[in-house]
Parts: C-alpha cells; structure tokens; sequence
C-alpha cells in the first residue's frame, strides 16, 4: 500500500448547483430551465424537470448535517440569479431569497463548513433570455453585473470565495452550437458572441468585486478537457492544437493570461463570426485578473484529422477536427462509454503550472457517473456499494497527488456531487452523489464512497495499492 498526504489546510468537500437541487418553491421568477422544461417537457430524460429535485430550499439544514458528517470542510454551489433577484435592471433583491440564502449560509459556516458560492450555473433568468437573448445581448453582462454587486453587498463578509461562471463554454456549446440547452440555435457568430459576453458579464462582476471588497477571493470554474491525437502526424496534431485553441484557451488565456489567441480572433474572422466589441470592454475583459481557478475533469478528448467532409451550413469547431475513439481505451459503461482517463488529472495540472503561471487552482468538479442500476441496492449495512466509483477516484487522486509533488498550486477537491442531483436534459438519468436520492421520498441514502471520502477528508490522506495510470 502506498500513502498519499496532501498539503495542510486542503479543501475536500462536494460542488452543486442551486437550480440542480434547490427546487423552485419560492422563486420570484423562472429560469431558462424551469421555462424550456414546462415548454417542452418531452426533451428531459423521463420529463423530469427543476421544479422539486433535492429540495434544498427546505431541507438545507439536515443536508448542511450530512455534509458535516462526510466530512466536508468545503462546499460549493450557486446563487440562483433567478431567486436572488426580483428586479434584474436594477438588482433589487428578493426577501424571501436574502432569507433563505443566509440561513443555509450561516448553516455551512455554523458546521465548519467553508462556503464557494458560484453566480452562473447555467441558469439564465428567462425573462433576460426572451426579452433580450440572454448572453447574445452587452446589456445582459451589464445586469449580470449588478446581480453580482447584490450577493457580494448582501454575502460578502460571509463567503471568502466566490465564482463568477461555472463552465462559461458549456452554455456557448449547449445554447448555440449543440443543441442541449435552451435557446437551442445553432450558428457559430452568436455562439462567439455570447462567449464574449459572458466573458463581459464574468470581467464587469471582478470588477465590482475588486470596488466592494476589501477581502476574500474570486474566481472562475472552467472546464479543462485536455486534447489527445489519434497519432503523432502532423495533421492530428494539428487537429488537437484547433481544439485546444477552441475549447480551452478560448476562455483559458484571456482569463487568467490576459490575452485572446490571436490565431482564434484569426479563425473567426475567417468565418465571419467575429463578435462585436469595443475596445473599453475587450480591454476590461483582459485586464480583470482573479485570485484562483477552479477546474472541472470529467472526459479527456481525442481528435483526429477530418477524413470526411464539413457539411453544417454554420461554423462549428469541427470545422477543424474529428472526434476519434482510442480502440484501447478504457470505458465508463454506465456513462455512454465515456472514456477514463486518470492521467488527464495530471497532464491538466502540468499546463497550469507551465502555460499559466501556476496560477492557485482547485479540481473543482470530478465525479463518476453510474446508473441506479449499477449502484445497486441498499445493501444489509444500509449502504449502497458503489466501488467502481471509489476505484476511479483513488487513480484520479493519484495523479492529482503526483502533480502536485511536481509542484502544481492545487489547494481542494470537490467531488461532483453531494446527493444525487437533477442534471439538465439528462435529469437523473445518471447519479454522481455522495448519497442517492429517492425521487419518490425524498430521502437521502449513503453510498459506500461517502465513507471513503470521510476517511480521506477528515485525515487529508488516503492509502491504496499502486495502481496503473
Ligand atoms: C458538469 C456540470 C454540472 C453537472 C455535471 C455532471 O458539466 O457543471 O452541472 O451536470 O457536469
């Protein structure tokens, strides 16, 4: 057995999401999720949609107890703007959100429990979505802006890390490239406009950030999905490098390097999908610095020279690629094959350390997908028996540990999720939680990985056979 210690003071703990697991009892307005759902149910797995999912908004204070007792000294989730706020224009907030807010706030920190509160998970309010087309609109970023200045003034002196945008890409790509959130259009320009823009809306909220207070922290989740070739030709690698350049540092330099890629402003131009700007917000955007960088890791990505030709009548990045499937990978069978790939842990922290100045990150969403079915049931001690999942965890610590012995600026791990949460389109077609949720109950049941976790969290170590990466 082989040991592994981490740095004094490590974060461990779970991330989610307030439109994943508050329920919509007692929200002022709808987001894009709860209107896209009531508008066309049949395109979420099995028509589950937000409106009850784990009821945090009632159940907060048995979840901050559970939280605690697996170990937890950190927990992030997100402000739904959609609760907070009762006038978008001019961020006037909401009583009865301010309330709930506090309480669960002052819950996490009565239990030990460090609060990362993110501002944008997806949920775009739908009255901005329809009135304006949400990110597609400058004036958007503007009042995204002044939401921000609301949770900072009402929550600042309660949470020292905030998190502007979780996945800022994932909206780009789900809203306006392929398909999978709401608006659902597909043409490449508006997806590099609102790229722009919520890289406006994420500059504008540091900004206020830096004017309102004199303390904490604030930062931005990406995620990171490192970029492997089919081979060593030059033509795979240059596929690879396109969807580096487009799914990576697309977001990646102008937020933490200060700059847009030159090649990618080239590529869009190209294209003709150049957004609109002005020099004051591109410079806004590439003077905002923030203090750490949260990474999500799920799936690495394999690319290969396009064989075949292009045939979308938009852009769209596999312009430049096609996506290739390695014949001696290793597969998540309960999660459309997905690869696993350990070792991306680490390839991800070597690029921070040596294209991004090291900057202080965190791994601020990792988590194994299983279906109920391959859980399994209660077992006779009452807990479900998910090893697959405590497996794959260990080998993607492992790596985590080894970059960070070769010097990565890694400070936590938050494992996706806490309980089984509502997971957009997908509902609850596929768990990650610490605890399994019963849709018909309520009730919160524990998975064998929240006694792992425990162990580890609470010791800051954990011991295993040496495994293959
Ligand atoms: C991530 C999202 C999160 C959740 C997991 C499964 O991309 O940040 O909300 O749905 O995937």
């Amino acid at each position: 057995m082989t040991r592994y210690s981490f740095p004094d003071g490590f974060l461990w703990g779970a991330a989610a999401s307030g439109p994943q697991t508050e329920g919509t009892a007692g929200k002022p307005h709808c987001s894009i999720w709860d209107s896209w759902f009531s508008e066309q149910p049949e395109r979420f797995y099995q028509q589950t949609g937000p409106q009850r999912v784990c009821e945090t908004y009632t159940r907060y204070q048995d979840d901050v107890a559970l939280m605690k007792q697996t170990g937890f000294n950190s927990f992030r989730t997100s402000i739904q703007w959609s609760r907070l706020i009762d006038d978008f224009e001019t961020g006037e907030p909401n009583a009865d959100a301010v309330r709930f807010y506090h309480a669960y706030l002052d819950e996490m920190i009565a239990n030990g429990i460090e609060p990362m509160i993110n501002l944008y998970h997806f949920d775009m309010p739908e009255v901005l979505q329809k009135k304006y087309g949400g990110f597609e609109s400058a004036h958007v970023a503007e009042l995204f802006s002044r939401f921000a200045r609301t949770a900072f003034t009402l929550f600042g002196h309660k949470v020292k890390y905030w998190i502007t945008f979780n996945e800022p890409i994932v909206p780009v790509e789900g809203g306006y490239l392929y398909d999978f959130h709401y608006p659902c259009k597909q043409d490449g320009k508006l997806a590099a406009q609102v790229a722009f823009n919520i890289m406006l809306a994420h500059a504008k909220a540091v900004q206020v950030f830096r004017e309102l207070m004199g303390s904490g922290e604030i930062g931005v989740v990406l995620n990171l999905t490192p970029t492997y070739t089919r081979s060593d030709s030059a033509e795979d690698k240059k596929a690879a490098w396109y969807a580096d350049l487009l799914f990576n540092r697309s977001f990646l330099d102008p937020l933490v390097k200060h700059q847009f890629p030159k090649a990618l402003c080239e590529l869009l131009a190209f294209h003709h999908c150049l957004p609109d700007t002005t020099p004051e917000d591109v410079r806004l955007i590439t003077d905002s610095r923030i203090d750490f960088l949260g990474v999500n890791y799920y799936v690495p990505r394999r690319v290969q020279a396009r064989e075949s030709a292009y045939t979308l009548d938009y852009f769209s990045p596999e312009y430049y690629f096609e996506n290739y499937v390695d014949p001696n990978g290793r597969f998540n069978p309960y999660r459309d094959n997905n690869e696993i790939l350990p070792v991306a842990v680490y390839d991800i922290a070597r690029n921070i350390r040596d294209n991004y100045g090291n900057i202080k990150w965190y791994l601020a969403e990792i988590g194994i997908a299983m279906d109920l079915e391959s859980e399994g049931p209660v077992q006779a001690d009452g807990v479900i028996d998910d090893g697959f999942r405590i497996g794959l965890m260990e080998e993607h610590l492992v790596q985590l540990h080894h970059a960070i012995r070769d010097g990565a600026n890694c400070f936590g791990v938050h494992q996706w999720t806490f309980i089984d949460n509502w997971s957009w389109i997908n509902a609850f077609k596929r768990r990650y939680g610490f605890y399994r949720l019963d849709l018909e109950t309520g009730e919160r049941q524990i998975k064998r990985n929240a006694l792992w976790f425990r162990e580890l969290a609470l010791s800051n170590q954990f011991s295993t056979e040496e495994r293959p990466s």
